[in-house]
């Protein structure tokens, strides 16, 4: 969702360190951007009002030197949710006096009432959106009171899940208030920071504060103050060091994001076969001892806990629930203090997932979290978490950090049944062979085939078992960024439906492992060609009804990890054959933070 970075410091230029920083969260998706600074004035007596720039569309080439200098500055990238992608609506919003401006992420779900009980008789509204709300709210508080007490007591009126950063030109503070969407504050020398997703902080500090709910910071070049939004009281940060380095964030010689993160698994996954086994072991423990385990993700994360069900059934006869994480707020019923919840998410911001995490939580149920964002919001909500250490994340299509679940899954399987060196060889086979996909002649296999499919409309892919899943990801992958339509099946469920959409030449990718699920795979593709499909295995294997092959390399359980490389290189190469940037697909944005 919105991307959000601010500075305060004695560096002059603050507009471009601001627009920089928001260049850095552009992976987030987004439809519109803004920057908003103080100008320098000569005399400290001189209020200057606000200047602010704002453009819909990408950021692209353009420029904001036209901005004046000055040493305290925000920015925000619109992911438009009240009102359509359009300069009025794009942020930062003003007052009427221009000297405050608001920028914000969330939804404010009572801002008709604010706008037309508080503010619609003595405010010109210039936009469609609710933020404008807050920052003509603020200029009616503030009237009467200080602009920290004014802030406080506008965020207290809002309701909905929001963050908001208000930057006035009066007293240069920029304070900002968070309930849901995520904040974090960066300590530096003589200068202070505030983002949206620490991974921007990297280039400037890695001295941070995750924001919780209900906190307020004012922030100046040479301080920070913490306060409670209830109460007003003090509160002292808790200042971590960031263990990420720059680099990690960084393009390097790849022309997109996510091709560098396809090609990182091989060695993530090493890693995590050789990972201490102390958290594992303890996960494991509290899955045990649990009276029902949950497994809980949205998107692609919901694909790795169907195929956690999988795992855990298969390796240790363990029965774990799963659900997506948007529907699982309405099957919490059955919840005691006894049950466990493991939620999956890269982001760990993800707003479907903290919603049914703090409903569950209210249920007295104990919340373990794999999440790969450090401090995250659902890192902190959860009584236990596992970093998935797959690093900084940026393309919107999630790859490394689903192999990275589906590994760390797969030891807590084993771990679960007393084998977890055992689980530690698959992941580390799956590894190996994960990187041979990744190499020629594999890869020219599958630039090959992207060009054959590159003009389809439609695309069939089906599994069993624990292929299933890869299924369900081979279409989503495929659907999100190249913008086929692709639908994932059961294999067995072909026959009772879906068939009767085969036709001549329809696409349809069918994941053969050499395990249980075998024989019966072969029989659903059969259904399919029989029926003029254009049949391309994914298997250990040749078969002769095969009109197209990708050999994938038996790694027992995990055999799923490279089949998903297999996908997401396919994915990658159909956006690329299509013209579309595959980190950026439209109308999709990196974290949700919106229900
Ligand atoms: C995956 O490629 C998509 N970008 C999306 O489905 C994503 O997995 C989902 O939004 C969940 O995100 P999270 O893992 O950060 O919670």
């Amino acid at each position: 969702m919105c991307g959000i970075f601010g500075y305060a410091g004695t560096k002059k230029d603050a507009a471009e360190i601001v627009f920089s920083g928001i260049r850095s969260l552009e992976y987030r998706g987004y439809d519109s951007w803004g920057v908003g600074v103080v100008p320098a004035s000569k005399s400290k007596f001189l209020i200057s009002p606000l200047a602010v720039k704002k453009q819909v569309g990408k950021i692209g080439q353009a420029s904001i030197a036209d901005l004046p200098q000055g040493s305290i500055a925000f920015g925000h990238t619109r992911w438009a949710t009240h009102g359509g992608a359009t300069v009025e609506n794009a942020h930062p919003h003003l007052d009427c006096t221009k000297r405050f401006a608001v920028i914000h992420n969330g939804i404010i779900e009572n801002y008709e009432m604010v706008r037309d009980k508080i503010l619609r008789k003595k405010h010109t509204f210039r936009s469609q959106t609710d933020t404008e709300v807050v920052v003509h709210l603020i200029e009616e508080l503030a009237q009467t009171q200080s602009l920290r007490q004014a802030t406080r007591q506008a965020f207290n009126l809002i309701e909905g899940l929001n963050a908001f950063i208000v930057l006035d030109s009066q007293t240069k503070q920029l304070i900002a208030v968070r309930n849901g969407s995520p904040l974090v504050v960066g300590f530096g020398r003589g200068e202070n920071f505030l983002a949206s997703d620490a991974s921007a902080l990297l280039p400037y500090t890695k001295r941070v504060h995750f924001m919780e709910d209900n906190e307020m910071v004012i922030i100046t070049d040479s301080q920070t103050e913490f306060f409670e939004t209830k109460s007003g009281k003090k509160l002292k940060p808790l200042i971590q060091t960031l263990n990420w380095s720059f680099a990690q964030a960084d393009l390097g010689k790849f022309p997109h994001f996510m091709l560098k993160e396809i090609y990182e698994q091989p060695k993530i996954l090493s890693n995590i076969s050789q990972v201490s086994t102390v958290e594992i072991k303890k996960i494991a423990g509290l899955i045990e001892t649990a009276f029902g385990t949950y497994l809980v993700g949205c998107g692609t994360a919901a694909y790795a806990c169907l195929a956690g069900s999988y795992l855990f059934s298969k390796v240790s006869g363990f029965h774990l629930n799963w659900a997506i994480g948007s529907e699982f707020g309405y099957q919490l019923d059955f919840l005691t203090p006894k049950s466990l919840v493991l939620a999956l998410s890269q982001s760990g911001e993800t707003m479907d997932i903290l919603e049914s995490v703090k409903k569950a939580k209210a249920k007295g149920a104990k919340i373990v979290s794999l999440v790969n964002v450090f401090g995250s919001s659902l890192y902190r909500l959860s009584d236990y978490s596992l970093l998935m250490g797959a690093g900084s994340e940026k393309a919107v299509a999630s790859t490394k950090d689903f192999t990275a679940k589906l590994a760390h899954l797969t030891l807590l399987a084993y771990a679960l049944k007393g084998k977890i060196k055992d689980g530690q060889k698959v992941v580390a086979q799956a590894a190996k062979v994960a990187a041979g996909i990744c190499q020629r002649p594999d890869l020219s296999r599958l630039k090959k085939l992207a060009k054959l499919l590159k003009h389809k409309d439609h695309m069939y892919i089906i599994g069993r078992g624990l292929s299933y899943p890869a299924a369900l990801e081979t279409a989503l992958k495929i659907k999100e960024i190249s913008y086929i339509h692709a639908e994932g099946l059961p294999a067995g469920e072909l026959k009772h439906g879906p068939l009767a959409l085969v036709e001549k030449g329809t696409p349809c990718l069918a994941f053969l492992p050499g395990d249980e699920t075998y024989g019966a795979n072969l029989a659903g593709s059969m259904e399919m060609k029989a029926r003029g499909g254009y049949l391309i295995g994914i298997s250990y294997k040749p078969h002769e009804i095969f009109d197209y092959y990708i050999p994938v390399a038996d790694c027992r359980e995990a055999t799923i990890i490279p089949n998903v490389v297999v996908a997401q290189l396919l994915a990658y190469y159909l956006a690329i054959e299509r013209g579309l940037d595959p980190d950026k697909p439209r109308h999709l944005a990196k974290s949700v933070t919106v229900k």
